[in-house]
C-alpha cells in the first residue's frame, strides 16, 4: 500500500515514470473510483510492467449545463484504492497543470463517429475526450491504455485516434463489471436516490432481453428491448441502438453478425448508459 506515488505537476510525473519499469501501463480515469476502475488497475497490474492510474476531471469534456460543478471528488478514497489494486503511481494534476495555456486551441476531433450515440447528445464530448486522452498517453509515455467496454463509443474512438494518428499505443478493452442485480458500476451511480436505483435497473433488462433475442435478427431484438424500457416511464430514455460495432451505423434488417446494443436513459437528474455486445443470428452460449 505504501509505495504509491502521487503526483501532481508535471514535474513530478516525469520523475515518477522515469523510476518505472516497462511496458508502463496507464488507466485513465476521472476520479470517484469504482469497482470498475479497480477491475482495470488489476488488469493493467497482470501485464507485468507498471501501472499509472490518472485522476483527471477533464472540463474540456462536459458541456455547458452537465454535471462538472457536482461531478463527485474523492481523492483520498480513490488513492487507497489505486495502491490496494497495486498501482505504482497516481497522477492528479488539477487543470491548470494538464491545460497550463487555458483551454487548448488545437484539438483532437472525433470526426462522424463522434456525432452519433452519446455524441448526439453531448456535443464536443468526445473531441474534449480525445483531446485529453491523447495528452495523458503523450504525458504518461504510456505503452499500452486500458479503457472499459462500458463506455463503448469513447473505446472505439480511441481506437480509432491511435491508429488514425500513429499514436503507437496498446489499447486494451476490459468487460463492463456490473452490480450483482446488474447495473454497470459508473461514478455517476451515486448520485441515484433509492428510487432512482430500482428504476436504472431497466437499463440492463432491457439489454439483457435484447441479448436473448440475437437468434432471431435485429427487429427481434430492437423489440425485446424496447419493449422492456417502455415497463419504465421513470426512466426517460435517450436513445436504444442496435448498431455495428465498428461504424456504430444501425444495422440493418437481415444483418447477421457482430453487433453492439446500445442505450442511454435519464433516471432522476443522472444520466446512464450501457451496452452488450452480441451476436446477431446465432443463438447465445
Ligand atoms: N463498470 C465499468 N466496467 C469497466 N470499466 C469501467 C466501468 N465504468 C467505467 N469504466 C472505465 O473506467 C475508465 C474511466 O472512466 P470514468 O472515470 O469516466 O468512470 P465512469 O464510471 O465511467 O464515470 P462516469 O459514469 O461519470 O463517466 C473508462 O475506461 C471507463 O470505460
Ligand atoms: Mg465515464
Amino acid at each position: 500500500m505504501s509505495d504509491l506515488v502521487v503526483a501532481r505537476t508535471r514535474a513530478e510525473l516525469a520523475a515518477a515514470r522515469g523510476a518505472l519499469q516497462a511496458p508502463v501501463a496507464v488507466v485513465m480515469t476521472m476520479g470517484a473510483l469504482h469497482a470498475g476502475h479497480a477491475r482495470l488497475v488489476r488488469e493493467a497490474r497482470a501485464r507485468g510492467g507498471s501501472v499509472l492510474v490518472t485522476v483527471f476531471l477533464n472540463p474540456l469534456q462536459f458541456g455547458a449545463g452537465e454535471d462538472l460543478a457536482r461531478y463527485p471528488r474523492t481523492l483520498d478514497a480513490d488513492l487507497a484504492l489505486a495502491a490496494a489494486e497495486g498501482a505504482d503511481v497516481v497522477f492528479a494534476p488539477g487543470p491548470d497543470v494538464v491545460y497550463p495555456d487555458g483551454e487548448p486551441g488545437v484539438r483532437v476531433s472525433a470526426g462522424a463517429l463522434g456525432d452519433v450515440l452519446e455524441g448526439a447528445s453531448r456535443p464536443g464530448h468526445f473531441d474534449g475526450m480525445l483531446t485529453v486522452v491523447a495528452k495523458l498517453m503523450n504525458l504518461t509515455r504510456a505503452d499500452v491504455c486500458l479503457f472499459g467496454q462500458k463506455d463503448a463509443q469513447q473505446l472505439l474512438l480511441v481506437r480509432r485516434m491511435v491508429r488514425d494518428l500513429d499514436l503507437g499505443v496498446e489499447v486494451v478493452a476490459v468487460p463492463t463489471v456490473r452490480e450483482d442485480d446488474g447495473l454497470a458500476m459508473s461514478s455517476r451511480n451515486r448520485y441515484l436516490s433509492p428510487f432512482d436505483r430500482e428504476v436504472s435497473l431497466v437499463l440492463h433488462r432491457s439489454l439483457a432481453a435484447g441479448e436473448a433475442a440475437a437468434a432471431e435478427g435485429p427487429s427481434a431484438v430492437r423489440r425485446a428491448a424496447r419493449d422492456v424500457l417502455r415497463t419504465e416511464p421513470a426512466a426517460r430514455v435517450d436513445y436504444l441502438a442496435l448498431v455495428d460495432p465498428v461504424t456504430l451505423a444501425d444495422v440493418p434488417e437481415h444483418f447477421r453478425g457482430d453487433a453492439l446494443l446500445a442505450v442511454a436513459a435519464r433516471v432522476g437528474s443522472t444520466r446512464l448508459i450501457d451496452n452488450v455486445p452480441l451476436v446477431i443470428g446465432r443463438a447465445e452460449g
